[in-house]
């Protein structure tokens, strides 16, 4: 008896482990469209169709910004380059898919490297 118990629970656990491995790896994989490039997630299907007709989806991919800074961009395409209106909730679509999957980064330079791990200056006491 203690013994059919005791393989129940361990089955539980495993059952339980495997369960949140799936769950684990579900959310930090980050599917991305073979075709396009771009993060598929809601709103990616807009993307692609309103945002590829003019110039590769990589230009979209390879910025970042804030809502503000990619609503910034959208009124520049449509003012400069012949981007058309879009509806409403169309833009919201696109800006929200924008602004989550390629937001504002908090850094865009690599951090200096610290004096310790630099090689010695050769000119530091050359006259
Ligand atoms: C009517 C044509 C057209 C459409 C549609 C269009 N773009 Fe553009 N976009 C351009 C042109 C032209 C450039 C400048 C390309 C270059 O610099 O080589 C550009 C540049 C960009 C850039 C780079 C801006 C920068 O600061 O370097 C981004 C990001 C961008 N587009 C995103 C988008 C998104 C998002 C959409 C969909 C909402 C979109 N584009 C739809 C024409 C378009």
């Amino acid at each position: 008896m203690i013994s059919v118990l005791a393989s129940r629970s361990a089955w539980g656990v495993l059952t339980l482990s495997a369960g949140v491995l799936l769950l684990t790896q579900a959310s930090s994989a980050q599917e991305i469209d073979s075709f396009s490039g771009l993060k598929i997630s809601e709103g990616w299907l807009q993307v692609q169709a309103t945002c590829t007709e003019c110039h590769s989806a990589q230009l979209i991919s390879q910025n970042s910004g804030s809502r503000e800074v990619w609503k910034s961009r959208l009124r520049w395409m449509q003012d400069t380059q012949g981007l058309g209106q879009l509806t409403i909730n169309l833009e919201d679509t696109i800006l929200d898919y924008l602004a989550s999957n390629y937001g504002q980064k908090a850094t865009s330079r690599r951090a200096g490297i610290p004096d310790q791990l630099m090689p010695g200056n050769p000119y530091e006491n050359a006259q």
